[in-house]
């Protein structure tokens, strides 16, 4: 008899009868009915013991949260709610868990009591399908970019530039803390840390993506990034993970295709693969929505949202026309705006970007051409002077979901443009020298996966959709 996962004894093609199963209590009722689950799909399997013919020391130590392994007959089931069920032959424990003390009661509980116990949460049904629905969704990645053609590239996380040339970045040092070597000028003396120069943790890997795409053509990345942005919102993370593709003689509308593309796909990827987690959380969001007033429930389910997205296109505007939407918009005139839009050349704050996705379009938006000095050293000018080619996509509920460009290709305009930033040519002479030899047009953008994985589960909070969120104040686990 070999084990097998809970998801196999459920689905319809399972012929075994006598059947071997591990997994976790989830609940144990009236001594003869076990909940049990392994994490292989949503659903639980019903164990039913013949207590009568059960020690009753071994019946007490099934509890929530033991680890179990089950022999038994797989039969039909004569109750409601499943269609098979175990008759258990055999018990063993495997692992005790004391009802008492196990965090995890059978019961409802707030996300704010499961982030704080973040290393059992994924015990609860909620959890476990969003991790389930993470991991397709990076799958699904994956297999979207090797089937078009893109190589997977691991860039340094530990870096000597600053991508987004935003300074929010964390150090990296071995330096005594208490008592670090200083310079001529009473500085601390960098030459003397591990790497001989100032390091830090990096913030998109998209500089080194570029050197990759001007060779092997159509690159990927898709790893960690590390923001020191003191922002404790529902959106943000200190530590988050980014899929960066970047592609050689690609323009901006190219970079808007690809986005399109690849977000439908890999959205499509989880409606095929993921029903039954899609479907719980759906329910799940149902319900919470039923204790919100009407106004502020939504007109779609979540997968009715996910499918709407895969099946309609995404809107493109320029970020000049957005200013006109939100220069007459109703919040802007009556001043409900916290940042009224008063002219051209405004950053839109994320008050606006809802708007713009929330209730003007109702869809998902790419934003393009902004202003140049919004936006980062390394985005393409365009032939006006004064707007780059840049693309934000914004979605109902999460916001911008992507940032990208086309890169500034032409080496006078780049060195220009990093001389009025203050960024030192001699720190990117590497990047510089792209420009120099055989340089093209070429774009790419980052999308944070977090946010992706929000949109797909409905979760609203973006510190329930990582394993480990790291925020400020907070790198616990
Ligand atoms: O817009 P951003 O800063 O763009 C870049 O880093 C570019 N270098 C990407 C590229 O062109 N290759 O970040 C990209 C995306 C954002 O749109 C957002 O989804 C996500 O990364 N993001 C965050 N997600 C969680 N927590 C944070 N603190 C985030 N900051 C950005
Ligand atoms: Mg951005």
């Amino acid at each position: 008899m070999i084990s097998s996962t809970i998801a196999n004894l459920l689905s319809k093609e399972n012929t075994l009868q006598d059947v071997e199963v591990k997994g976790w209590v989830r609940t144990f009722r009236a001594n003869r009915f076990i909940a049990l689950n392994d994490g292989s799909t949503i659903h639980n399997i019903q164990c039913v013991v013949d207590f009568e013919n059960t020690d009753e020391a071994l019946l007490k130590r099934i509890t929530t949260g033991a680890a179990v392994h089950i022999k038994g007959a797989l039969t039909e089931s004569q109750g409601k709610g499943q269609r098979v069920e175990i008759q258990v032959s055999s018990i063993d424990i495997l692992g005790d868990s004391d009802p008492e003390s196990f965090p995890i009661q059978p019961k409802k509980h707030s996300f704010e009591f499961l982030r704080e116990n973040a290393h059992l949460r994924t015990r609860t049904s909620t959890f476990s399908a969003v991790m389930r629905l993470r991991s397709a969704l990076s799958f699904a990645i994956h297999k979207y970019f090797n089937e078009n053609g893109f190589y997977y590239m691991h860039t340094p996380i530990i870096t000597g530039s600053d991508a987004e040339g935003a300074g929010e970045m964390f150090r990296v040092t071995n330096l005594d803390a208490k008592n670090p070597p200083l310079d001529e000028a009473g500085n601390v003396n960098f030459k003397e840390d591990f790497f001989g120069k100032e390091t830090n943790l990096t913030v998109s890997g998209q500089l080194e993506a570029e050197t990759y795409a001007m060779s092997l053509g159509k690159v990927y990345t898709f790893g960690p990034t590390f923001r020191a942005e003191n922002s404790n919102t529902s959106r943000h993370l200190a530590e988050f993970w980014m899929i960066e593709p970047e592609v050689a003689f690609m323009d901006l509308a190219g970079n808007m295709d690809l986005a399109e593309d690849f977000m439908k796909s890999v959205l499509s990827y989880i409606l095929k693969h993921n029903r039954e987690d899609l479907e719980f959380l759906e329910n799940r969001l149902l319900e919470e929505e039923k204790t919100k007033p009407q106004a502020e429930r939504s007109e779609m389910s979540l997968i009715e949202k996910i499918k709407f997205v895969v099946d309609n296109n995404f809107k493109r505007v320029s970020y000049t026309e957005a200013i006109d939407i939100l220069k007459n918009s109703k919040p802007n005139k009556k001043k409900k705006f916290k940042y009224l839009i008063e002219e051209w050349g405004a950053d839109l704050q994320s008050e606006h970007e809802r708007y713009l996705v929330e209730k003007h379009f109702n869809c998902p938006v790419i934003l393009f051409d902004y202003p140049a000095n919004i936006k980062a050293f390394y985005m393409r000018l365009n032939e006006d002077g004064k707007t780059v080619r840049a693309m934000d996509i914004l979605f109902p509920g999460i916001g911008e979901m992507v940032g990208g460009s086309q890169r500034e290709e032409r080496l006078d305009v780049l060195k220009e443009k990093m001389k009025a930033l203050d960024i030192d040519e001699e720190e990117l002479w590497w990047y510089l020298d792209l420009r120099k030899y055989g340089t093209a047009v070429h774009s790419g953008f980052g999308l944070g996966f977090e946010r992706l994985v929000m949109f797909a589960t409905g979760m609203g909070n973006i510190r329930d959709v990582i394993p480990f969120p790291r925020t400020p104040q907070n790198a616990e686990f």
